[in-house]
């Protein structure tokens, strides 16, 4: 019975399979009927798992996307993520250092005077470092407990408290030095589940030693290459992970933006750049090019710093009035100017070689942005970008509004949001075993360190790599 029940619900997807006649039953056909019968209920078993109800709360959010049978997820109505090697369910646990636990964490996060405010911090394009800090101190998947956590965030603001002077590099890297010997819990996986953010394009280089001390740990960073002044690049495509840069909360907040975007058959140019040059050649070719086609290619002077600085809706009034923007390569590979667009609807043209995107298992990056070799900045660029109907920038505009919510640091409350996004990516990190060429383990379970010391006696300092 069970089997003629697959049977008949085999029909609903394979409408057109014909009837065998009982008549001409031979015992190669009865193999054959048997083995469909049992080939369509594993399928069927396949399909009705992954279309059917999930009693994932997150799942279900993201049901309207299109799935195609051969695993790739599709552009829907919504995004989602596919369950394809890590499951329909995001269960993570995540422990977070409060800064009065570990030395130094506090000159890490306010400076050596402790008057870095995180709400200066959190503003500006480089405002990650704070916001998710935040977000995890709140979130569903914290837990307090060390001994039950997946991964370990280790918050910090050096970013920030840099640049305002709170602390020198050397003093960042000595500081970073004393926090990391103080976690048993690094030493034991060398790092490998522990969580940093580095939010501008410095990367991870903002810790001078980073890669004698984080080159295993997770690092999140909007910086897949920073190679301009240095020959490594501290990101790892395997190990790290690329957030969104920080957008203006005034253009990415619901409700009132601080300019709306208007139709591109009105828009005055057909492209811009908007950006300092910094001596960078493609910088500079665009600027050149500006001048020599100065109907289709806007790239003003604009004061993006200093006392006559831009208002920053003016900016974004600027942005939005062309079809495409353009997205150079500047010290480094990533650019705001990216985000910003599909919040002022405009298609980005990446003429960064070496860029690394978010949240790739989801996002097809051709059905939203254009990516341009860096070498080949010319008329010809503007020539291509003329010949691309309006209707053609029309969907990649709409594509783009349905992803955006995946570059903004909105609360957990919201289903679509680079937190969300983020929390999936590092769930493809966790493991259920930690080691590191320190760590040894014994018959019993017990985990101990090369002088035979049990992990619970390990104490600070802790020797690192
Ligand atoms: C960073 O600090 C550590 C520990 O004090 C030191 O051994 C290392 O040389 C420093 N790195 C740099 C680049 O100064
Ligand atoms: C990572 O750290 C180990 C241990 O200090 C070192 O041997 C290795 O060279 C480092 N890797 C990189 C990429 O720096
Ligand atoms: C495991 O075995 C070691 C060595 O015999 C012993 O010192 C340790 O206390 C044991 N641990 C536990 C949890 O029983």
């Amino acid at each position: 019975m069970a089997s003629m029940n697959t049977a008949n619900k085999s029909t609903r997807f394979f409408p057109s399979h014909p009837h065998h006649s009982a008549t001409f039953c031979t015992r190669i056909h009865q193999i054959a009927a048997l083995a469909l019968v049992v080939a369509t209920f594993f399928l069927t078993r396949l399909f009705d798992h992954s279309l059917g109800p999930c009693s994932s709360p997150h799942f279900n959010s993201f049901a309207d996307v299109n799935r195609q049978y051969d695993g790739v997820l599709r552009f829907g109505d919504s995004v989602g993520w596919p369950d394809r090697g890590y499951g329909t369910h995001l269960n993570l646990k995540i422990y977070v250092y409060d800064e009065n636990e570990i030395e130094g964490l506090k000159l890490l996060l306010y400076g050596r005077e402790g008057k870095i405010s995180p709400e200066a911090c959190i503003k500006g394009q480089w405002g990650t470092q704070v916001k998710i800090h935040r977000l995890l101190l709140q979130s569903r998947y914290r837990t307090r407990k060390k001994e039950e956590a997946d991964l370990f965030f280790v918050p910090t603001s050096v970013k920030c408290v840099r640049m305002m002077g709170g602390l020198s590099d050397k003093e960042i890297n000595q500081t970073y030095v004393k926090v990391l010997g103080q976690m048993p819990y690094f030493r034991l996986s060398g790092g490998r589940n522990h969580i940093f953010v580095f939010p501008s394009g410095a990367g991870a280089h903002l810790f001078k030693s980073w890669a004698t001390y984080l080159n295993r740990s997770i690092i999140l960073t909007p910086e897949g290459d920073h190679t301009d002044k240095r020959d490594t690049s501290a990101f790892n495509t395997w190990k790290d992970i690329i957030i969104p840069g920080n957008v203006d909360d005034g253009m990415t907040a619901n409700g009132a933006r601080l300019v709306d975007p208007f139709p591109i058959s009105k828009r005055k140019y057909l492209a811009n750049f908007l950006g300092r040059a910094q001596g960078k050649v493609g910088r500079l070719q665009l600027i050149e090019l500006a001048k020599q086609f100065p109907d289709k290619l806007e790239s003003p002077e604009l004061k993006l710093s200093g006392p006559d600085k831009l208002g920053r809706a003016e900016y974004f009034k600027h942005l939005q009035n062309a079809k495409f923007c353009l997205s150079p390569r500047g010290e480094s590979s990533w650019t705001l100017r990216f985000y910003e667009s599909f919040f002022v609807e405009c298609v980005p043209v990446i003429l960064s070689d070496q860029v690394e995107l978010p949240f790739q298992s989801i996002v097809d990056y051709r059905q939203i942005s254009i990516k341009w070799p860096s070498t080949r900045i010319g008329p010809e660029l503007l020539d291509y970008l003329e010949s691309i109907p309006d209707n053609d920038i029309e969907d990649m505009i709409a594509q783009g509004r349905k992803v955006r919510c995946l570059w903004v640091y909105a609360p957990e409350s919201e289903l679509c949001s680079a937190f969300t996004g983020i929390m999936w990516e590092l769930r493809k990190k966790v493991r259920q075993f930690h080691q590191s060429t320190e760590t040894f383990w014994l018959h019993n379970g017990s985990i101990v360190n090369r002088d035979l010391v049990e992990f619970s006696k390990w104490k600070p300092p802790l020797p690192l790599p």
